[in-house]
């Protein structure tokens, strides 16, 4: 396993997603990839499946203190107390005692209010650390902190590269990390990405996430398939040569394939 540094704190860079997946889903695919080694699982409120990841945490017998989850706030907690009363539920679904990471889900016009709330949370140790998703430079350069951000999940893929943002986060040492980082499986029938999988005798998976792990992002796969499960797992050991990391490069539109941040129509 590769690591991100999250302020001295060593953490997995390859994650496990979970969008769009049942609480059974999430039950069955969460304890396979705890089987094959995973420990930083992603969810959220708005994907109503905390329930099956908690089932799967439970039954896979491992200690909160070995796992990292991460959960994030849906975008009609718009108040200090909100905050509060959303953490307790995810926590009581989750079976768990605290957090390891909290994200606003997507920017709103109650920012402020609610990453107050989330500072709160994390001084009394109920969230361990605090972040964003779906945050542009400019909605973190209006966030009113006393605790500076520490993550910020956002699209990025070999296709949206995401370069803007970035280099934003890389610069402050703030974690990124991709969302849809296979572009929900789009990028597996790239050309250019076949044929570097064939030229390391791998799959097209492992060659985008190890591309965007040596980059330095965080990934989050997502699968159902116990094999794309644990092959997506064992990508951060394949290493890419500058020529094939510099192919892949090339391959970005610049233009995001979902939805837009300043536009999400989520409130
Ligand atoms: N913050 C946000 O707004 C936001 C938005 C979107 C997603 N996310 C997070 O990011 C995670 C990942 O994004 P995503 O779920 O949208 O898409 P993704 O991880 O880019 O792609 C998932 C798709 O790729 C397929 N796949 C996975 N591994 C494969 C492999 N080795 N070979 C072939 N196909 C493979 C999966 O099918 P199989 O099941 O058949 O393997 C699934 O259809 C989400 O689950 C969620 O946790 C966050």
């Amino acid at each position: 396993m590769k690591y991100i540094d999250l302020n001295g704190e060593k953490i997995d860079i390859i994650g496990f997603g979970t969008y769009k997946m049942t609480n059974r889903d999430a039950e069955s695919a969460v304890l396979s990839a705890l089987e094959c080694g995973y420990r930083r699982i992603d969810t959220a409120i708005m994907y109503e499946n905390e329930e099956g990841v908690g089932r799967a945490i439970k039954a896979s017998g491992l200690k909160e203190e070995e796992l990292f989850v991460t959960t994030k706030l849906w975008t009609d907690v718009n108040s200090r107390e909100g905050v509060r009363r959303a953490v307790a539920g995810s926590l009581e679904r989750l079976g768990l005692k605290r957090l390891d990471l909290l994200l606003i889900h997507w920017p709103t016009p109650f920012n402020d209010e609610v990453w107050a709330g989330m500072e709160a949370l994390k001084a009394e140790g109920t969230v361990r650390h605090i972040g964003l998703s779906n945050f542009l430079p400019h909605h973190i350069e209006e966030l009113k902190y006393s605790v500076k951000p520490e993550w910020d999940q956002t699209e990025l893929h070999p296709y949206f590269q995401n370069r803007g943002t970035l280099g934003y986060l890389q610069k402050r040492g703030i974690v990124a990390e991709a969302w849809s980082p296979l572009l929900r499986g789009g990028a597996l029938e790239d050309k250019t990405i076949k044929a570097v999988a064939e030229k390391y005798a791998v799959t097209p998976a492992a060659v985008v996430l190890s591309f965007l792990t040596k980059e330095g992002v965080a990934v989050i796969p997502k699968s159902t398939n116990p094999a794309h499960i644990a092959e997506n797992f064992r990508a951060a050991e394949l290493e890419l040569g500058e020529e094939d990391v510099a192919a892949i490069r090339a391959l970005d539109t610049g233009k995001r394939s979902f939805r837009d941040p300043d536009n999400h129509g989520f409130c």
